[in-house]
């Protein structure tokens, strides 16, 4: 429930600053759809302001032609913008270090600049040295908000870059990307295009967060104080990647989950990026971020235009808590194309038979899991070509003759018969040396004339850059869809680019870096304008391809193939700072997980799982009576509860998740739900209590299963007893959780009036 003011929470920990003591309201963390954003000029000073409904941001164009931020914070009355019509000039100034540059948004290599170029290019005879200066500024309008766009231009080259803004009501994100025209005779080299730099304002200390991992170990939080020089994140493998992901978190050291202000840079793109983080010697930092990683080259021919991904900024009050509480708002409402939605819960083949799928297999299989509750049946890996083992039959998209006979239909129509919908996996970006499809079109792939084709899980890469390779993945995709009236398709993408060359294109091979990313996104788009029912998630390897530019076309990813419970929270903890729970993909696998071998209870990974949206990727042949029954329960609880989690307001609560206790709480209009974990009891600490957020001190709540009262104000002020239903008594009468993996799911009922 969104309050314009209300009381702070009380503080848990006991940790905060006296500054923090004294923060006593808290900002609103959701912004009602109906605020409004707006972008005002003033006429005669050069500046303009972009507002959200709590933020705005102060630009204006220098007397030398550069255009600058300066403000990036909270809410100032319109008046205020005259006054920010004088460059600061505070900064330490001399021969070596340009003061102003790093306040620049589009920050080029040429002139006095040494710092981190947003733009570098490369005119006729080599000439570097860009002098892009202001040339004119309109405000634009949008359907769903206000937009200022920006004309630099470099008159000597005829090279002009148009800077755009938008602001969309209802959030206190800003977007921007650049777009860039060759208006010369000749190519321009393009080294880098950034989307923009961000300045982070000046303050004592810069700390850091963002995300990082590896097969199976994906979004792995860190903070860290950003150091003197320039941090880069990157991905080098032609996909978002593992191994970071593409936003960062700034804030001076001292925000917590709860208190804080806290500033976001986020790149919405599923190709290779980077992003640098910059903190000079003088205390000065900024982030800039883009497509593409060091050492590309894109040629601009006369009359081209090149447009970058988005990047995206926020400014928050209210911790890193509020900071994803407004991601989550701001992907629901402007990113997900079908966010209302609740996402079904679906069984997944893979675990369970791996290559061994057979049609009995499968029915059997879809039989047991709708009996469970199940909503969405989707096979996995294993249903085509002649891919019954990982080295053949990828790009053969058509059921294998010997699995499947008479085609997927026996399948598909007991599964619509038992009342779920049905899905399958692909992975159109990849073919098998031994397939078909290869064998007929060996140049669809990515390669260098002689040199080697790398292959990685047997695979190569299509080049989705290729229009006749986009021709034959839509072709493709839309038979199946069309055949067999698909409701999902699992997107799967498992290796990364080597020897990315396009020979068709050796004017402008690095091209493939951006064209292939866009040919996978207008696959995407057209297919589901051919098919509205359809819904995607998004998979690479787990979550190798996790960004705001798939989520636009998808409407969930796989997270990770790690189902450890204990490793997913962590996981799962790094993936929220982002993005929402709908999106969220989580399977309750096998009680001894076949990667980590940890044996976890079966509620504990319920209870884990049921974070997002829920899926069961076990093998329920194997599963008890018992485990069935309970899984069952289990199912029809979270369906109880899943809109909540789903689409209401994330709280962050207790300490490290998966290594210590923790809750996550999920606030909606009439309801609110606390799933909480003590995955190892501690003596020391049980029993807890843990404090709600986000509740309406004056209302009261009341819980389900028990029909307890309490108010608002007594949740928030006192809470409730750590894991409350699953409390043992020991000696003297002592309360404590169960000893490991202690997990309890709470829902409470807000009560009229
Ligand atoms: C990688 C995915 O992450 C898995 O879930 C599974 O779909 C396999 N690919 C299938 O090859």
């Amino acid at each position: 429930m969104p309050h314009a003011r209300r009381p702070a929470p009380l503080h848990e920990h006991g940790d905060f600053s006296d500054r923090r003591d004294l923060d006593v309201t808290a900002p609103p963390t959701l912004v009602p759809a109906q605020a409004q954003s707006s972008v005002m000029a003033h006429p005669d000073r050069s500046l303009w302001c972009l507002s959200t409904p709590a933020t705005c941001m102060i630009l204006g164009a220098d007397e030398a032609g550069a255009l600058t931020q300066r403000y990036w914070g909270p809410a100032l009355p319109a008046t205020d913008m005259a006054q920010f019509g004088d460059v600061d000039r505070l900064r330490w100034t001399s021969t070596f270090q340009s003061p102003g540059e790093i306040e620049e948004q589009l920050p080029f290599d040429g002139g006095h600049r040494w710092g981190v170029p947003s733009l570098q290019v490369v005119f006729d005879g080599g000439v570097r040295a860009l002098e892009l200066a202001f040339a004119g500024a309109d405000t634009v309008e949008y359907e769903d908000g206000h937009g200022l766009l920006v004309r630099l231009v470099d008159e000597g080259f005829g090279f002009g870059a148009a800077l755009h803004y938008r602001v969309r009501h209802g959030t206190d994100v800003i977007e921007r990307w650049v777009e860039l025209r060759n208006g010369h005779s000749k190519d321009v080299r393009v080294l880098r295009a950034d989307s923009g730099s961000w300045l982070m304002p000046d303050q004592d200390e810069y700390r850091i967060s963002s995300v990082h991992g590896h097969w199976s170990g994906e979004t792995q939080l860190e903070r860290r104080t950003l150091p003197t020089g320039e941090y880069t994140l990157t991905s080098r493998h032609g996909t978002t990647g593992q191994q970071s992901n593409p936003w960062v978190m700034v804030d001076d050291g001292t925000a917590t989950e709860e208190f804080g202000t806290v500033r976001t840079v986020a790149l919405a793109w599923s190709g290779s990026w980077r992003l640098t983080a910059q903190r000079r010697p003088d205390g000065a930092a900024s982030v800039t971020a883009g497509f593409g990683h060091d050492g590309l080259e894109w040629s601009l021919h006369p009359g081209d235009a090149l447009t970058t991904p988005s990047s995206l900024g926020l400014h928050s009050e209210g911790g890193f808590g509020a900071a994803s509480r407004s991601w989550h708002d701001y992907v629901r409402r402007h990113v997900l194309t079908h966010p209302q939605e609740d996402r079904p819960v679906l069984f997944n083949s893979w675990e369970a038979t791996e290559f061994d799928i057979s049609l009995e297999g499968q029915i059997a299989l879809a039989r047991k899991a709708a009996d469970l509750g199940v909503e969405l049946f989707v096979v996995d890996d294993g249903w085509f070509g002649s891919r019954t083992h990982d080295a053949a039959g990828l790009g053969d998209w058509f059921p294998n003759p010997d699995r499947f006979p008479e085609g997927l239909h026996p399948l598909v129509d007991t599964v619509r018969t038992l009342g779920m919908g049905f899905g399958i996996w692909v992975e159109p970006e990849m073919v098998n040396p031994d397939s078909d499809l290869y064998r007929a079109n060996p140049d669809w792939v990515l390669h260098w004339p002689g040199r080697r084709r790398d292959e990685l899980r047997n695979q190569l890469v299509l080049n989705f850059g290729r229009t006749d390779v986009r021709q034959w993945a839509l072709r493709s995709l839309d038979d199946l869809a069309g055949a067999y009236s698909l409701d999902f398709l699992k997107w799967d993408m498992n290796r990364p680019f080597t020897q990315a060359g396009w020979p068709d294109r050796a004017d402008n091979h690095d091209m493939v870096w951006i064209e292939h990313t866009r040919g996978v996104y207008s696959v995407m788009d057209e297919l589901r304008r051919r098919h509205p029912g359809l819904r995607i998630e998004a998979c690479s390897s787990g979550g190798g391809r996790v960004d705001l530019a798939i989520m636009s076309r998808t409407d969930q990813v796989w997270t990770s193939d790690n189902t450890d419970s204990l490793d997913r929270q962590t996981i799962q903890h790094g993936y929220s700072q982002l993005y929402p729970a709908v999106t969220m993909g989580a399977w309750v696998t096998e009680e001894v997980n076949a990667l980590t071998g940890r044996r976890v209870p079966l509620d504990y990974r319920f209870h884990v799982a049921m974070a997002g949206a829920l899926g069961i990727g076990g093998d329920l042949d194997l599963w008890s009576a018992d485990e069935l029954d309970r899984s069952r329960e289990h199912i029809a609880r979270y369906k109880a509860i899943r809109s909540t989690v789903q689409h209401g307001d994330l709280y962050r609560l207790g300490q490290a998740p998966g290594r210590d206790y923790s809750a996550l709480e999920y606030v909606a209009d009439r309801q609110v739900v606390l799933l909480s974990y003590d995955p190892h009891r501690s003596l020391s600490r049980a029993p807890r209590r843990l404090r709600l957020r986000g509740l309406d001190p004056a209302a009261r709540y009341r819980d389900t299963e028990t029909g307890t009262e309490y108010s608002g104000a007594v949740l928030m002020g006192r809470g409730l007893l750590f894991n409350e239903h699953q409390t043992l008594r020991g000696w003297n009468n002592t309360r404590f959780s169960a000893a490991d993996y202690a997990s309890s799911l709470l829902v409470l009922e807000r009560l009229a009036g």
